[in-house]
C-alpha cells in the first residue's frame, strides 16, 4: 500500500496547494492514505474545525499536529470530538484529544498513526520515546502498518527516534522545522525515515512567514507581527510504499508539487 506523508501545512496558501494537488496525486500514484500535519493550517498557527474540514475534503485522511495546535481555541473541541485529528501523545495525562488512532483504508487495511513531539529546544513534555513505546504496544496488536509523525526541532532527536522505532513501525517522518531534508531512506529493519518532510506552503518566506517582517524582527530584536507569506507555494511530501502484511517499507520518494497561478484572495 502507498501512504503520502505531508508536513506542516501553512495557512491558506498551504490549503490551496493541498486542495489542488492531493486528490490528483492520490489518483496518479494510487495512494491509499494521506497523513498531514495541521498545526499551522489556520492563519499560520493552530487548527479550526473549518480548516480541518477543508483538508479532509481535499483528500487528507488523518491530521497530526504539534506545539502550535493549541493556538486557536476551537481546536480543543476538534481534538475531543474528531478521532482523525491528533495531538502529540506525550502531553500530560488529561490533555484533551488523543495521540494515536487507527483508521481503515478504502481497500480495507488498518493503519495506526502516532504523533509524538521532541523535547530538545521545545517545551518540557513527557519522554517521546517512552510515550511511543507505550502507544505502540496497543497499536501493534491491531496492525503492523504504523506511521509516526515526530514533531521536533533537533535533527538529532528525530534521527534517534527513527533508529529507536526501526523495525517497529512502517515510517517515521519529521515535522516542525518547516525545512525539508534530503535524507529519506529505509532503515535496516524496514522503517522509512526522513528528518523533516518540510512545510507545505509559501517558500518565498522565512519558514512560512513574510520575509520583510521576520527580517525586521531579527534586525530590531523586538517582537514584530508576522503574516503568512504568499509566494512560491509548494507541496512537499514523502511517498512510502509499505508491505501491508509485514508493515515494512519497501520504497520512499520525496514528492514536490509547485502551485501554478496565484492563490485566491485572502481568507483565514
Ligand atoms: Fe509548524
Ligand atoms: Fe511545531
Amino acid at each position: 500500500m502507498k501512504v503520502l506523508l505531508i508536513g506542516d501545512i501553512i495557512g491558506q496558501p498551504g490549503r490551496v496547494v493541498v486542495e489542488r494537488e492531493v486528490i490528483r496525486l492520490r489518483e496518479e500514484r494510487a495512494i491509499d492514505l494521506v497523513v498531514a500535519n495541521c498545526e499551522n493550517v489556520a492563519g499560520g498557527a493552530g487548527v479550526t474545525p473549518s480548516t480541518a474540514e477543508d483538508l479532509f475534503r481535499a483528500g487528507v485522511d488523518v491530521l497530526t499536529s504539534g506545539n502550535h495546535v493549541w493556538r486557536k481555541r476551537e481546536a480543543l473541541e476538534l481534538l475531543k470530538l474528531d478521532p482523525r485529528v491528533l495531538r502529540p501523545a506525550n502531553y500530560p495525562d488529561g490533555t484533551p484529544g488523543t495521540g494515536s488512532t487507527i483508521v481503515e483504508t478504502l481497500s480495507g487495511h488498518k493503519v495506526g498513526i502516532l504523533n509524538v513531539m521532541g523535547r530538545v529546544f521545545m517545551e518540557p513534555l513527557d519522554c517521546p520515546f517512552r510515550a511511543a513505546e507505550r502507544e505502540l504496544r496497543r497499536l501493534s496488536l491491531v496492525t503492523p502498518v504504523i506511521i509516526v509523525d515526530m514533531h521536533a526541532e533537533a535533527t538529532s532527536e528525530k534521527v534517534a527516534m527513527g533508529w529507536f522505532l526501526d523495525g517497529k513501525v512502517s515510517a517515521v517522518f519529521g515535522t516542525h522545522t518547516h525545512i525539508p531534508t534530503a535524507d529519506e531512506r529505509i532503515l535496516p529493519q524496514g522503517t522509512a525515515f526522513i528528518t523533516d518532510v518540510g512545510m507545505t506552503g509559501p517558500y518565498d518566506s522565512v519558514i512560512g512567514r513574510r520575509v520583510d517582517q521576520i527580517l525586521e524582527r531579527f534586525l530590531s530584536n523586538r517582537p514584530v507581527k508576522s503574516d503568512v507569506a504568499e509566494g512560491n507555494v509548494q507541496l512537499r511530501g514523502l511517498l512510502v510504499d509499505v508491505d501491508q502484511r509485514t508493515g515494512k517499507a519497501t520504497a520512499v520518494e520525496r514528492i514536490t508539487r509547485v502551485l501554478d497561478g496565484a492563490i485566491p484572495a485572502h481568507r483565514d
